[in-house]
């Protein structure tokens, strides 16, 4: 994909951090952008730029894991542009924290309904309709480096972002007979608002097995300023649809990034393989790309709880729980 000049744009999540980010850039570049969120403050604050550059863009208020609220998105999209999307961005997602043995049904249902069924609601509703209209477009899904290594504290998140990791390589695969592309944008830390996910949980998921208090929503605020701008993030996303990179590791030698972390999922298949895993964790060399700020602020965060369990959940490992 090379030519963005008045192609329309569909950007789940588009309200805040990443996706707003995407939707700059692409706006930027010459498309009519749709920027769907659940949260109307974050629709109103990313207009406000739009409306100030005086871009074209649309906000439009909805639930990703809501499928009556994805088929009037496709009936407005179709009455603003009077046409489907070229490119659909699925950003939208939300995240929470801690061991994988104190998750409740609760916390799978809310981060896969968001995760992994938003970003199938949306591939559902307008790959078809992109077929359909001719569209040599593009789809980009935001993954995460999380979707590629597991960790113990992450489970309902990387399951989500493993599955639409994959979920991208079959529909690449798939679409190549149309001219559409996809990209799964897979980054590490950003600088956005998703410490702030929980104030979109849903009313009948609240119960969560996962600790989290005022100060650890402020930790992990200080840990995401550290990541990547949004706005190198929306670059980056595009130079990937540019480059027609299937999974984009936005990063130096994203290869070998990939490599490294999948080592853990190589060495579990194997005795000789556990025990170079065993020595590695040892060496407590994780091959990862944490620079010395990260790394201090992953200890910051054990210091007020984040990722741990609930204290009243007795059965939990003391090491586990705040
Ligand atoms: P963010 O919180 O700044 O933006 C996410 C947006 O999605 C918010 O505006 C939120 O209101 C919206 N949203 C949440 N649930 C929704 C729903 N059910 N329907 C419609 N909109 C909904 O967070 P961020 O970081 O920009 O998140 C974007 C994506 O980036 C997510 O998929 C996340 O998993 C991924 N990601 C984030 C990383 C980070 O360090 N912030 C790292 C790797 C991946």
């Amino acid at each position: 994909m090379k030519d963005f000049q008045n192609k329309i744009v569909f950007v789940t999540g588009g309200g805040s951090g990443a996706g707003f980010g995407q939707a700059q850039i692409l706006s930027e570049a010459g498309c009519k952008v749709v920027i769907a969120d659940i949260r109307q403050d974050h629709l109103d604050q990313a207009m406000a730029h739009f409306n100030e550059v005086g871009a074209d863009v649309h906000p439009l208020k909805m639930d990703i894991t809501n499928r009556e609220d994805w088929k009037k998105a496709a009936e407005q999209v179709e009455a603003w542009y009077g046409s489907c999307p070229d490119i659909l961005v699925l950003t939208a997602g939300v995240n929470a924290f801690g061991p994988a043995e104190a998750s409740t049904f609760e916390d799978f249902d809310w981060i896969l309904n968001v995760n992994l069924f938003g970003v199938i609601n949306g591939l559902v509703t307008f790959v078809p309709r992109m077929i359909q209209a001719g569209k040599k477009g593009h789809i980009c899904v935001t993954g995460s480096l999380g979707g590629i290594s597991a960790g113990p504290t992450t489970a309902p998140y990387s399951a989500s972002k493993a599955a639409v990791i994959n979920l991208c390589q079959s529909y690449y695969e798939a679409l190549k007979p149309y001219g559409i592309g996809v990209t799964c944008f897979c980054p590490g830390n950003m600088n956005t608002n998703i410490h702030e996910a929980t104030m979109t949980r849903p009313a009948n998921m609240m119960n969560t097995g996962y600790y989290e208090s005022a100060d650890s929503i402020e930790m992990y605020r200080r840990h995401n300023i550290l990541g990547m701008d949004i706005r190198e993030v929306g670059e980056r996303l595009k130079k990937a649809m540019e480059d027609e990179i299937v999974i984009c590791i936005p990063y130096e030698d994203p290869e070998k990034m990939c490599a490294d972390m999948l080592q853990d999922m190589i060495d579990y298949c194997s005795v000789e393989g556990m025990k170079r895993k065993e020595a590695r964790d040892k060496a407590g060399n994780k091959n990862d790309s944490k620079d010395e700020a990260e790394l201090q602020s992953l200890r910051d965060a054990k210091a007020v709880g984040f990722a741990m369990a609930k204290k009243d959940l007795d059965w939990i490992d003391e090491s586990h729980k705040f």
